[in-house]
């Protein structure tokens, strides 16, 4: 495993272009040594001409207070956002925040200026719709400041700032995904909908939740187990009480269409005797203290040391420690804590002074310098370890703690948050600016992790919660019941429906994270992408997109800016949103094809043959649309084993012709009917036909 290779003397105080619209800034006195090689970039890129003066961003340097800041002007109705995970508004213009992994629980922490993750990225979309993006390039300590433009203030030694200037926000984040690396296509079933709480314990219990969304029909496809699994909270190892079995446990589960995931944190008991503290110990992987001995904290299990991730020795150490684990049928793996979070200290981490030794590419240096990649280098080495014990499937993590690029390695979520209105709202723009940061898979606890959910928000957020990209819920271990039928009779209808709901879009679902790995669009959008150029979109943040063709408005939305063009309500499964009290609304935009499958339980009951396409005509009678398809499952895509679909639709007279107009791909699935329901005229009509012919629709 090696880290990418950088140059060592770099230019100075020079701007360069590094591809067609994107540049690199350098300031005076930048040294490579002291902030590369990047940990956003996937690799050094490689300069090819002096920047005109007329390149449309500027980016000014300066130092002050000792600091060593970038400010890039922006013009009065430049719209901000990115800035990675964030509390407050979807339009970051004005807010200031820090970059600086911490473990916040509740947000309520330095005001919750600084969370889990550091993005050091500001996307900016002018008034004409052109866009262009920013990479602040060093992984120490900065405050993003937009009150006036954007501003970057480090910690850190001079850093180098990468420019992105495009004709529109979509071709901005495609060359952050270039540049930053692409989520890997994920394993079908962690689109499903996940059920965890802080914990499930002893292993009874897990079967308990297991068997009440099959016998209730409730669609799940993950039980999550929390640290109450381990002996004491130690890593790789589980209760001889509560779990000692637990490969019975994750066949159990397998046996009824059940993933599991499976904590791992970074902590590991500072305990000799203990296998993993002796071996890691014995390869003296540990980070040290300044003074060179190793570093302690006390984490869950009490005194804990702490790998140092930076050096590859450590990585290795650390991915083996996966083999067996993944034998005993463990199909995902939970990174938590890794801020890495200390407790009994006020900064709740590690002191800044602390020594990472590095290697091969990494240089030795100070925790200041890698804290903020710490979770990121914890879940790439995880992941590898994965892939490692089961190559021939696609590794699911999810991390707490990441960095710019961290899409690369890991799904996340958006950590402890509370059981209230002000944070069920808030986590549609802080799952929209990951998504602008580059990470499309996240999402936050469906129902709130601190405090009691009530029926009613419980209610609302899992009605919301079924269109996160990754759909999840969980609490506290002192909050009630959190499942989907813990709430009385209504929520658990409501819950039903409103997965019942996700599980029929998985096809589109689906597609729209083969896009996201393939273009670096979001999964879920704000709706100003449907209109870059109208301003009244730009602070939306109640309803948003799931990808282009579908609007959700929450039933709490207050006089939301909807996109204009003719949207139609649609019904899934019967239900009537307009008037139901929890389901959002769900609009089709017109001209769009919707791939959808019916009702299941599970993705392991996801059938190819059952393929339906949601049609709404636009003025023109006409209508497009895409649909991906693949085994949801290991590598035979990457070898052409995968379907990739364009269909028309268009009205002839009194119907309207369904037509495969491309495909692309190996999979074949002969003589495949395919169930049409055309939505034209306020009128719904249905028909099916076989996919290798025109199919027509009776619309009279
Ligand atoms: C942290 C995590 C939370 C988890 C708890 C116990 O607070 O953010 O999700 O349940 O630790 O492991």
């Amino acid at each position: 495993m090696t880290i990418i290779s950088y140059k060592t003397a770099s230019a100075q105080n020079c701007a360069e272009f590094i591809d067609k619209d994107i540049a690199i800034f350098y300031p005076e006195r930048f040294k490579a040594s002291d902030t590369l090689p990047s940990f956003a970039l996937i690799k050094e890129p490689e300069t090819m001409e002096r920047l005109p003066d007329d390149f449309p961003v500027k980016v000014n340097f300066y130092k002050a207070l000792d600091k060593n800041c970038a400010y890039i002007p922006i013009d009065d109705d430049t719209s901000l956002y990115g800035t990675g995970e964030v509390t407050g508004s979807l339009r970051r213009n004005g807010a200031a925040r820090i970059l600086w992994n911490t473990d916040n629980v509740g947000y309520q922490r330095f005001h919750g200026l600084r969370l889990y993750q550091s993005h050091p990225w500001v996307l900016a979309l002018r008034q004409d719709g052109s866009a262009f993006g920013v990479i602040a390039d060093s992984p120490y300590k900065q405050e993003i400041v937009l009150t006036e433009g954007i501003r970057f203030i480090s910690n850190g030694p001079p850093f180098r700032v990468i420019v992105i200037n495009k004709k529109s926000p979509e071709d901005v984040l495609k060359s952050l995904m270039e540049l930053t690396g692409n989520m890997p296509l994920p394993p079908l079933w962690s689109l499903g909908y996940h059920q965890c709480r802080w914990s499930y314990y002893p292993d009874s219990r897990v079967k308990e939740i297991a068997d009440t969304f099959r016998h209730k029909k409730i669609p799940c496809d993950v039980i999550w187990m929390d640290i109450h699994y381990m002996e004491g909270y130690r890593i790789f190892t589980f209760s001889d009480e509560h779990f000692p079995d637990p490969k019975k446990v994750n066949d159990y589960l397998h046996d009824k269409k059940f993933k599991s995931v499976w904590m791992i944190d970074p902590g590991v008991k500072n305990e000799e005797g203990y296998f993993v503290y002796d071996s890691g110990s014995k390869e003296d992987v540990w980070v040290k203290e300044a003074s060179g001995k190793n570093f302690t904290g006390p984490v869950w299990p009490g005194d804990c040391v702490f790998p140092d991730f930076t050096q590859s020795k450590t990585r290795e150490w650390w991915a083996g420690l996966y083999m067996d684990f993944m034998k005993l049928g463990v199909d995902g793996v939970w990174n938590d804590m890794n801020e890495p979070s200390v407790f009994k200290t006020s900064t709740y981490t590690m002191p800044t002074s602390n020594l990472h030794l590095g290697g091969d590419d990494l240089p030795k240096g100070a925790h200041a310098r890698y804290h903020n990649v710490y979770g990121m280098l914890m879940a790439r080495a995880s992941r590898e370890g994965i892939l490692k014990a089961n190559p021939d499937k696609r590794p699911f993590v999810l991390t707490r703690s990441n960095f710019l690029g961290g899409q690369r390695y890991a799904a996340t979520w958006t950590g402890d948050n509370i059981s209230s209105w002000e944070h069920l709202r808030m986590s549609i723009p802080m799952t929209l600016n990951l998504g602008l940061s580059g990470q499309p898979f996240n999402g936050p606890d469906i129902g709130g992790f601190k405090n009691d959910a009530t029926p009613e928000l419980f209610g609302h957020w899992i009605a919301l919660g079924a269109f996160y990209p990754f759909s999840r819920g969980h609490t506290h271990q002192n909050s009630i019941d959190h499942e989907p039928w813990a709430f009385g009779e209504e929520i658990e209808r409501v819950s039903r429906t409103a997965l019942e709901r996700r599980y029929r879009l998985l096809p589109y679902l689906y597609t729209l994270f083969y896009e996201a790995s393939t273009t670096g669009m979001p999964v879920m959008r704000p709706v100003f992408f449907a209109d870059v150029k109208n301003m009244n979109l730009r602070e939306e943040e109640q309803v948003f997109l799931l990808g282009k063709d579908l609007l959700i408005i929450p039933k709490w939305a207050q006089s939301p800016n909807l996109p204009e063009g003719n949207w139609h309500t649609i019904s899934l499964v019967g239900e009537d949103s307009e008037n139901d009290a929890y389901q959002p609304e769900i609009k089709i935009r017109d001209g769009a094809i919707v791939p959808l499958t019916k009702v299941i339980q599970n993705t392991a009951d996801y059938s190819h043959d059952s393929l339906y396409l949601l049609i709404s005509l636009d003025d023109k009678e006409k209508a497009a649309g895409v649909l991906y398809e693949d085994e949801g499952e290991g590598y035979g895509y990457k070898k052409g084993e995968y379907l990739f679909s364009s269909y028309t639709a268009e009205k002839k007279g009194d119907s309207v012709i369904v037509r495969k107009t491309k495909s692309r791909g190996k999979m074949k699935f002969k003589d495949r009917i395919i169930n049409i329901e055309v939505i034209t005229g306020g009128k719904v009509f249905k028909g099916k036909g076989k996919e290798d012919q025109p199919i027509t629709i009776r619309i009279k």
